[in-house]
């Protein structure tokens, strides 16, 4: 099973803002549903409240400790709990946000993906330090208002 992060930040991490994403960019939104249709995907609940309903064609799974069973969605009681959940599924795994997800599933994750969001907008809500050169770059791509690039973990062998 295949971990990946799906994120949209600016160059200075910027992933949130008041609870929500501070852009609106409809090619991202539907690179993203492209890209995590048929899988399974893991959001922390602040995310899942602020989408407002289950992600559709994709194994909705949302980490909780509050949240009560809902339609659409398996609440897990933690991370592992989740990630085992995702690999009774046999998809692919997209840790989706927000950012006590990433911050968790930073050390967990084999692919990052993101969009470069080009404007620097303003936000409250940041992506962990991030340290590329553990990263290598699979591909990159880019679109009017951000750049879409894959990077794959490298090995302890590449890393020393
Ligand atoms: N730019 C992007 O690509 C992107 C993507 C997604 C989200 N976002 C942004 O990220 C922000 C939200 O991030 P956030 O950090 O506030 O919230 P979050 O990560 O979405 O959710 C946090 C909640 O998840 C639950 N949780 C997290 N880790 C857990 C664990 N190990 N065990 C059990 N429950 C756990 C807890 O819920 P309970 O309190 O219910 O226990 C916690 O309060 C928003 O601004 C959103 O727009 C941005």
């Amino acid at each position: 099973m295949e971990k990946n992060i799906i994120v949209a930040m600016t160059r200075r991490r910027v992933i949130g803002c008041h609870g929500a994403l501070p852009w609106h960019i409809p090619e991202d939104l539907r690179l993203f549903r492209t890209l995590t249709s048929g899988h399974t995907v893991i959001m922390g609940r602040t995310t899942f409240e602020s989408i407002g309903r289950p992600l559709p064609e994709r194994h909705n799974l949302v980490v909780s400790r509050t949240l009560m069973p809902c339609s659409g969605i398996v609440v897990c009681p933690s991370l592992i709990a989740a990630m085992e959940q995702a690999r009774r599924l046999q998809r692919d795994l997209f840790f989706i946000g927000g950012r006590e997800i990433y911050r968790q599933a930073l050390p967990l994750a084999d692919r990052l993906l993101i969009s470069w969001i080009e404007q620097d907008y303003a936000g409250d809500c940041f992506f962990p330090l991030l340290d590329l050169s553990l990263w290598k770059q699979e591909w990159s791509r880019e679109y009017p208002a951000f750049t879409h690039v894959g990077y794959r973990r490298r090995s302890a062998k590449e890393v020393a």
